[in-house]
């Protein structure tokens, strides 16, 4: 086995289908995946709406079980949520608590350690909020930010849990284009400073290849991994320098063309 994929925080999904309901009204979602995710390595998840994407991820998660295959994370195979494996659901709106203040809806994810304090909690928490730039929000209600700001609350409060493993389900696709932008660079920065394994679901192909090491692309239903493509690109990337580099202009097309179905 590969070393990296033997590493802390690296997810192995063998043979992994879903079929949902049962007789006519039987929808197989998932046809069979294969996929390692390396620990430390940022993945991407790319395919046609429908495909399955999101059903992968849950079963990644422990969040719902595999009709087929298993999940291994570190070696143990995942029947429930693990410790160390986070979940990014893209309704940042409906996963803040409204009524707890911007630092307490991040405390939340550090409170329950045995042994932390209230106030440890807190100061832990103004780090993380520091860290996405929303110190100056700490008091805050969510209703009172903006979509980006709320997003980068729950992005604050995924990593105040200190993940080995961040679970991303298009958590970007509900802002706006320049805000999307600016999370690009937090998560990229946030990635390379903390070390964590990172997959990231998405259907955009310019989000995916800015991001990943590498992108696994999905069939239509039922789904397998169609590709792998490593991306090779240089790091820290650049918002506004990487994507004029010819490497990532070839990589955008190649997606892009798997995506419509016009081959590569
Ligand atoms: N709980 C469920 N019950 C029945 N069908 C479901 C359920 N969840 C998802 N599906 C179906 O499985 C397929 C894949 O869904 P999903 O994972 O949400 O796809 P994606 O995230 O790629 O858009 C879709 O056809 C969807 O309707
Ligand atoms: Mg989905």
């Amino acid at each position: 086995m590969d070393a990296s994929v033997a590493s802390p925080g690296y997810l192995s999904i063998s043979g992994v289908g879903k079929t949902f309901g049962s007789g006519a009204s039987q929808t197989e979602a998932l046809g069979e995946i294969d996929l390692a995710v390396r620990g430390g390595e940022f993945l991407a998840i790319v395919g046609p709406s429908g495909c399955g994407k999101s059903t992968l991820l849950q079963i990644a998660a422990g969040l719902a079980l595999p009709t087929r295959g298993l999940v291994q994370f570190n070696g143990q195979t995942v029947t429930a949520p693990p410790s160390g494996i986070v979940y990014l659901f893209q309704q940042y709106g409906k996963s803040l608590f409204p009524w707890r203040t911007v630092l307490d809806n991040v405390a939340f994810a550090v409170e329950h350690r045995p042994g932390m304090s209230r106030a440890a909690a807190r100061d832990a928490s103004r780090a993380y909020l520091d860290m996405v730039g929303l110190a100056d929000f700490a008091g805050h209600y969510p209703a009172q930010l903006s979509g980006g700001m709320q997003q980068r609350v729950t992005i604050a409060r995924a990593l105040a849990a200190q993940p080995r493993v961040l679970l991303m389900d298009e958590p970007f696709s509900s802002v706006d284009a320049l805000t999307r932008l600016e999370l690009h660079a937090i998560v990229q920065d946030l990635w390379q400073k903390h070390g964590f394994t990172a997959v990231l679901v998405t259907h955009d192909a310019d989000e995916a290849v800015f991001l990943a090491d590498r992108i696994a692309v999905l069939s239509a239903r039922p789904s397998r991994v169609v590709r792998v493509l490593e991306t090779g690109l240089p790091r820290p990337r650049d918002r506004l320098e990487t994507p004029e580099l010819p490497r990532y202009l070839a990589l955008r097309h190649e997606l892009l063309a798997m995506l419509l179905g016009k081959g590569a």
